[in-house]
């Protein structure tokens, strides 16, 4: 064993490896390229012109051509894909326009498709949310608890039109239990089986969900708490995973990202299907708004935010910078 210190002081020197960009670029051992980035967009129904939403500066409401556009320069960056959340313009218990071939997810699915081919892997959001009167991710019993089975039967339901359509990925984001194998059966019995499916996992009633009810125009009342995830479980998040693994996932997603970092690492490891994490609307906002304020330096956070998901043990992650990430990434 060398001695840590000699005579002419420390022999072991990390330093070494850190002198010069080049040495520091010979040893990075995590990579961020556009490809591992997927942008999430929203699109809202009758809107005609890119509508801001305030507390998430720099993103958008898009209208339908607004978005092919955004999808083009998507495709043109090299993005790994883009995830599609709709905001109808009206709402009802059902959540009925989520299922409606003219609804706006769905409209907004077949015109990025048409825009982009195969170039651009296109996902959808699979959730009732979005489309619910009351905000919730499923429908509720005449009691108002949300409804597990009866919401599986909505959602077998969603999968078949986002797959007419043209979806490539289907991202289920309500946390019921059993979303994934009902949506792959109706899938491979509607003859979409090669519509893969982005399981959002380990998805917990989150804090920094804040922003983007907002961006959905959200009429939630109350919370998420009787099924997204308790924030004080990991193990769980591991087991929800793993229980989607086996129900036919081709992907699992962690969300959000930065306060549950441990969690993608443990996901990592415990399965063999991509990993995906979601840099949130709240992880975005805190960023934004500090560095409107010129508390920090917004790029390198930006960049540094990104790679610490990737280290983590993320394959992809989900971030509304995807398309700034990537210009930075090419300069
Ligand atoms: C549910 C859904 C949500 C997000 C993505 N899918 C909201 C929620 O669960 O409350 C949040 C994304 C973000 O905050 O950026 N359809």
């Amino acid at each position: 064993m060398i001695e840590p210190t000699g005579p002419l002081g420390p022999v072991i020197r990390p330093r070494r490896m850190r002198r010069t960009p080049a040495l520091r670029r010979l040893v990075a051992e995590t990579t961020l390229e556009p490809r591992q980035l997927v942008l999430p967009v929203f699109v809202r129904e009758g809107l005609s012109e890119p509508h801001p939403i305030s507390s998430m500066p720099g993103v958008v409401q898009h209208t339908r051509a607004s978005l092919r556009k955004a999808a083009a320069e998507a495709a043109d960056l090299g993005l790994g894909g883009i995830m599609l959340f709709g905001i109808p313009s009206s709402k009802d218990a059902d959540g009925s326009g989520a299922i409606d071939p003219d609804g706006i997810l769905n409209v907004a699915i077949a015109d990025v498709k048409a825009e982009v081919g195969d170039a651009l892997p296109v996902m959808a959001d699979l959730c009732l949310d979005e489309f619910t009167s009351h905000g919730h991710c499923g429908v509720l019993t005449d009691s108002g608890a949300v409804d597990n089975d009866a919401t599986l039967a909505v959602y077998a339901e969603m999968a078949r039109v986002q797959a007419a359509a043209g979806v490539d990925i289907v991202g289920p984001s309500g946390m019921m239990d059993g979303q994934v194998a009902v949506i792959r059966d109706a899938l491979d019995a509607s003859g979409a089986d090669d519509v893969a499916i982005l399981a959002y996992s380990a998805k917990y009633a989150s804090a920094f969900f804040g922003p983007f009810r907002e961006a959905v125009d959200s009429s939630l009342e109350g919370d998420r708490r009787s099924y997204q995830q308790d924030p004080a479980n990991g193990l769980e998040g591991v087991r929800e995973a793993m229980l989607d693994v086996e129900q036919g996932a081709d992907m699992v997603m962690v969300k959000p990202a930065l306060a549950y970092l441990d969690v993608v690492r443990a996901v990592r490891e415990a399965v063999d299907v991509p990993v995906a994490a979601y840099n949130i609307s709240g992880e975005y906002s805190m960023v934004e708004a500090a560095a409107a304020n010129g508390w920090i330096d917004r790029e390198a956070a930006i960049l540094e935010t990104l790679l610490s998901i990737r280290r983590a043990g993320a394959d992809v992650v989900l971030t509304y910078w995807a398309a700034e990430a990537a210009r930075l990434l090419r300069r």
